[in-house]
C-alpha cells in the first residue's frame, strides 16, 4: 500500500513532503502502525540498545502566570498552589541521585518568584553538588540573556514543548497575550546558546487536525530537536476546555514511531500523560520507539497539586516506588533502566 511505502521510504531516507506526512496520518491502518513500530524499536535499538534513559522529574513549582486553555495549572484554575525551596530541591536530588538518577529535571509554571537569580542559584548549587549530573529545566519562556544566564550556572537542556507547529491552532489553544512567534524564537534561542533543546506537542489537542501533526512532524524534520515529548492531550477539569475529549493512544504510538523515523537519535519518552491513559502506555510507547523514561521524583506532599491534566498517574508513590515501578516495566518487555546522564548520540 501507499501508507506502507511512505513508510519504508521515511524509514531510510527521514524525511518526507508535508502532504505525504498528513497521509500517513490519515490513512493509517493497522498493519501501518505495526510496521513503522518495528521499524522504529529497530532503529532505536540499533542506536541505544536495549537501554532506557531516567530523567528524574522535580516539579517544583505550580504557580503560573499563563492561561493555557487545555492545563490544569493554568493561571484561572482552583488548584491549591505550592512552591518548593532550595533545600526541598536539593533534598530531591539527594534523593534521586541515589536511585541512580543523573538527569534531573526542573519543571514548572512561569513563576515570577523564581527570577534569574534565584533560578540560576539553585541551578549552580546542584551543578556543584551533582557534577555527574545533567540538570534539565522546563520553565517556559523567558528572556535569552536569561536562557544565556542559566545556561552559564549550570543548566545543558531545556524542554519547552512548540504544542503545535500551526499558528492558527496555536492561538485556538492559547490566550491572545501569549505568541507562537515568540515561542518559536524561544526554541531557536536556546539552541543558539548551545542547550540541548526539547520540542513536543499533545496528541489531539482541540481543534488539532492532520495537517497540523504533519506540520508538527515536519517541524521535528526540519529543526532535529535532541528530544521530542509527545503525549496524548488528556482532559483538565476547570479548564475551558473541561469538555473536550482526551487523545488516544494509538496515535501518540504511532507519531512515537513517525518521530524516530523522521530522526533517530531524538531522545523520545514514554510520558506520564501516556502512562494515564493507559496503563501500560509506557510499555506500548517503548515498544513503539520511544527510549526515555520520567519517574516523578517530587515530594508526595505536593505531587496532587501539579496537575496538568485528570487523573494523573504517580500521585500516591514515593520517589523510590516510582523509580523501581518503571524497572520492572521496563523489565518485562526486554529493556533495562539505565544509570547514565543518558546525553543524545551523534548520529551521522
Ligand atoms: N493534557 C496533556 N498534556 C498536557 N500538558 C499540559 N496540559 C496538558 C493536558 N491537559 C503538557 C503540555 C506542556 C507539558 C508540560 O504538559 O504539552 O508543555
Ligand atoms: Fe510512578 Fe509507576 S512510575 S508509580
Amino acid at each position: 500500500t501507499k501508507v506502507n511505502e511512505y513508510i519504508e521510504k521515511l524509514a531510510s531516507t527521514h524525511q518526507l513532503s508535508l502532504d505525504a506526512y498528513e497521509y500517513l496520518i490519515t490513512h493509517r491502518d493497522e498493519e501501518a502502525m505495526e510496521l513503522a513500530a518495528r521499524k522504529a524499536r529497530n532503529l532505536s535499538q540499533s542506536i541505544y540498545g536495549k537501554a532506557i534513559y531516567v530523567r528524574g522529574l522535580i516539579e517544583f513549582t505550580n504557580i503560573c502566570k499563563n492561561d493555557c486553555f487545555y492545563c490544569g495549572i493554568r493561571k484561572d484554575a482552583h488548584c491549591s498552589r505550592y512552591r518548593l525551596d532550595m533545600d526541598d530541591i536539593l533534598s530531591c536530588c539527594a534523593e534521586g541521585y541515589d536511585l541512580g538518577f543523573r538527569t534531573f529535571v526542573l519543571q514548572g509554571g512561569e513563576d515570577a518568584y523564581f527570577d534569574d537569580d534565584r533560578l540560576c542559584d539553585i541551578v549552580s548549587h546542584i551543578h556543584a553538588s551533582y557534577p555527574d549530573c545533567a540538570i534539565t529545566l522546563s520553565v517556559g519562556e523567558r528572556s535569552k540573556e536569561s536562557y544565556q544566564r542559566l545556561y552559564d550556572a549550570g543548566a545543558q537542556r531545556y524542554l519547552l514543548r512548540h504544542e503545535t507547529a500551526n499558528q492558527q491552532h496555536y492561538h485556538q489553544l492559547h490566550p491572545a497575550s501569549m505568541s507562537f512567534t515568540h515561542r518559536m524564537q524561544c526554541i531557536q534561542d536556546l539552541r543558539d546558546i548551545g542547550y540541548a533543546v526539547g520540542v513536543g506537542m499533545m496528541v489531539q489537542s482541540p481543534y488539532q487536525t492532520a495537517h497540523h501533526l504533519a506540520q508538527d512532524l515536519k517541524f521535528v524534520e526540519t529543526f532535529h530537536p535532541e528530544m521530542c515529548g509527545i503525549g496524548p492531550y488528556i482532559t483538565a477539569q476547570d479548564t475551558p476546555f473541561h469538555d473536550q475529549p482526551s487523545g488516544s493512544v494509538e496515535l501518540t504510538l504511532y507519531l512515537i514511531s513517525l518521530l524516530r523515523l523522521i530522526y533517530p537519535p531524538m531522545l523520545i519518552p514514554a510520558t506520564t500523560a501516556l502512562g494515564t491513559m493507559d496503563p501500560v502506555g509506557r510499555e506500548k510507547g517503548v515498544l513503539a520507539g520511544a527510549n526515555v523514561v520520567m519517574p516523578n521524583l517530587s515530594p508526595v506532599s505536593v505531587r496532587r497539586k501539579y496537575q496538568l491534566y485528570d487523573n494523573k498517574i504517580c500521585i500516591g508513590d514515593e520517589s523510590a516506588q516510582c523509580r523501581h515501578c518503571l524497572e520492572n516495566r521496563m523489565d518485562r518487555i526486554g529493556y533495562t533502566v539505565v544509570t547514565d546522564r543518558g546525553d543524545i548520540k551523534v548520529w551521522d
